[in-house]
């Protein structure tokens, strides 16, 4: 186990619990009985979760774990997932029920039903079709939060092709690594977005990412802002100008369940972003099952909101796929809660009646400090469910959350899962669990997870140590893209002799078998909900040319969960000195991944603590991040290492 920070002990001695009110558990979704059902019978329990969906061809198997770690779930089962999320409930009469209120950040809106949902994905597909993109087609998506982005991720699964969806917020150089890796075919994207109140371009950094990607053929341009951008005749093409043309009559071709769908890039513990493969009819299964049974989603009465990005697996899996599938009336955002003022996102609770709410800690702590007068001066009398995602939230938020936005009595569910697990794995069920704040508590009915020491044992009621998961699931990644040795390295060599599937996350049982997460145990950090790897900074560090070594680590921060920290030691000839190379390198940083990784603070130093086999003791270096007294220094090569880095930084030098 690594240490754990002071914030995540105060989780441990967190005893409050909060049991469901009886109306709301006469009414919920699912009742205690699913856990024991899902245990006597899995196959039987997630074949009946997949008749959610309608097959085009059933399945004959519900799982076929023999080639594990790559698994197949329902064998031999054809579907369309568009047609899942959206033709079959204009099929089923519910052609004028919106599907999407959206709102952009500058206060234009739009609402999109179901029918007209359809007619615009079709339209999207015959696009991409005349593009000549096919099955199992890559094409990359960079775009903001606007209804194109959800069309287009549609219209790739419509026609098999696989999407990969690239956050706005990375930088040329992250959306090229991503571009080749997948060799896509298509790249969408929009002429600008609106940040904070400004238009800011988008297109011009797929331009410099795109020069001399041989993959690409065509870039499709969705106008967002209406900024001038440089169009290249050969290559560039007006969304507008070719979706709009097209006939809403496309006819969904069925897939194998197992038929890939997405792409996803997500951090690993080393500099290379691993590509994260989900397939169609698990993946679907799991999210609808999920988005029903946590969230106690009621089509036609709920109005949902999500308030991810797409660029993020919880966008996927719950702004697209989940929702759609269980025919969600919807809310998007396209801009940031504080524009154009703190109470953007009461305002639109309030506006449309939203009833279930799924936010990040992250955010919700940036709240806490914009402080309570401001959700109060809004009607939150609709919501009814309150969901939380992306770190480990600390009781005393969850506590303001359950106050201040659920007026002391909406549930909350704190729920655990990754871009690899899919879908939500560990969660309350809204209901039916007596919530505890701090706590995800419980793998839902049909997940196994355990927590298990060293060895892989399962330690005891108040035992700490790794989660695992030990039975496969239906929405699990069917590996990296391009690298089936990384898959198998990363998640399934760690307790191989026991076949379990290692998430990188550390946790503890207490005293009732309640599972309390507390963050990685490897070399990720989580700031504001995003994952980034300390291997991925550094590189992009000494990938400048002043820098000779650095290292990275991730500080708790109040607001962000972690903060970026970078120490480094610039090399001999280096004419900056102190806050101008600071200034540099943090610009440095956005600049080669995005304006997510800039660190919060970078120490310039003589030395870095080393063990005499050379590896960087990050854990020492937490110290000084943190203002903690320096731990154990036995292991260093040299042992006056330390000391010599806490006086430079105490002397500025
Ligand atoms: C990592 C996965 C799941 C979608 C968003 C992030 C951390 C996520 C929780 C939670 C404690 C959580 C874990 C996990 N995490 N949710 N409820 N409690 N930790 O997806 O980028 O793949 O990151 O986020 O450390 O491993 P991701």
């Amino acid at each position: 186990m690594t240490e754990q920070s002071p914030a995540l002990d105060n989780l441990l001695t967190e005893n409050r619990t909060f049991p469901p009110s009886e109306v709301f558990a006469a009414g919920a979704n699912a009742d205690a009985g699913w856990y024991s059902r899902a245990e006597a019978d899995r196959d039987a329990f997630w074949g009946e979760q997949a008749r959610r969906l309608s097959w085009e061809t059933d399945f004959s198997r519900v799982v076929d774990w023999s080639g594990a770690p790559f698994a197949k779930w329902f064998v031999g089962g054809k579907l369309n997932v568009a047609y899942n999320c959206v033709d079959r409930h204009v099929e089923a009469g519910h052609g004028d029920q919106v599907a999407i209120h959206w709102v952009g950040e500058p206060g234009d809106t739009r609402d999109i039903t179901y029918g007209q949902l359809k007619d615009e994905v079709c339209r999207a597909a015959n696009a991409l079709v005349s593009l000549g993109v096919g099955s199992g087609d890559r094409v990359a998506i960079q775009l903001p939060m606007i209804p194109e982005a959800i069309v287009a991720m549609l219209a790739c699964a419509r026609i098999g092709a696989l999407h990969s969806v690239v956050f706005g917020g990375f930088s040329p150089a992250a959306l090229r690594s991503r571009v080749d890796d997948a060799q896509a075919r298509v790249v969408i994207t929009s002429d600008g977005q609106f940040r904070r109140g400004k238009a800011a371009p988008m297109k011009a950094n797929v331009d410099e990412a795109l020069a001399g990607a041989e993959s690409v053929r065509t870039v499709v341009v969705v106008r967002r802002t209406g900024d001038e951008v440089p169009m290249d005749p050969a290559r560039d093409v007006w969304w507008h100008e070719l979706v709009e043309g097209q006939p809403v009559q496309h006819t969904p071709e069925a897939f194998d369940a197992e038929h890939p769908l997405f792409i996803l890039y997500t951090s690993g513990t080393t500099g290379k972003p691993k590509g994260i493969l989900h397939t169609s009819g698990g993946y679907l299964t799991q999210v609808a099952y999920t988005h029903h049974v946590v969230f106690d989603h009621k089509p036609g009465q709920d109005v949902y909101w999500c308030t991810a990005d797409i660029g993020w697996v919880t966008g996927h899996s719950y702004i697209v796929y989940g929702p759609l599938a269980n025919r969600a009336t919807q809310v998007v955002y396209e801009g940031t809660p504080n524009t154009p003022h703190e109470g953007r996102h009461w305002e639109i609770i309030q506006n449309y009646k939203v009833s279930i709410y799924y936010t990040a800690p992250t955010l919700i702590r940036t709240f806490m400090k914009w402080g309570e007068q401001i959700p109060a001066g809004y009607d939150l009398s609709s919501l009814r469910v309150l969901g939380s995602v992306g770190e480990p939230i600390n009781p005393e938020a969850w506590m303001w959350y359950r106050e201040h936005i659920g007026a002391g009595k909406t549930p909350i569910v704190d729920t655990w899962w990754q871009t690899e697990t899919g879908a939500i794995m560990i969660s309350p069920l809204p209901g039916v669990t007596a919530t505890k704040p701090g706590s995800a508590q419980k793998p839902l009915p049909g997940i196994s997870a355990k927590v298990v020491d060293d060895t892989g044992t399962e330690v005891g009621p108040g035992g700490g140590g790794y989660l695992v998961l030990d039975k496969p699931w239906p929405a699990m990644l069917r590996g990296i893209w391009g690298d089936e040795q990384r898959y198998r390295e990363t998640y399934w060599s760690r307790f191989a002799e026991q076949g379990y599937y290692f998430a990188g996350d550390g946790a503890k049982y207490d005293a009732d078998g309640d599972i309390w997460l507390l963050g990685r145990v490897d070399d990720v950090m989580n700031v504001s909900g995003h994952r980034i790897s300390t291997t991925e900074v550094e590189s992009a560090l000494v990938s400048h040319p002043t820098v000779a070594e650095a290292a990275v680590v991730g500080a708790t921060d109040p607001t962000t969960g972690q903060g970026i920290v970078a120490f480094v030691i610039l090399r001999g000839n280096a004419a900056e000195t102190g806050e101008q190379a600071v200034q540099e390198l943090r610009n440095h940083v956005a600049k080669e991944i995005g304006p997510i990784a800039k660190p919060r603070q970078i120490m310039i130093v003589p030395e870095l603590p080393k063990t005499r086999s050379g590896k960087i003791m990050r854990r020492l270096l937490r110290d000084v991040a943190e203002n903690r007294q320096i731990g154990d220094v036995t292991t260093l090569a040299d042992s006056a290492v330390m000391d010599l880095i806490s006086q430079g930084l105490k002397t500025g030098k």
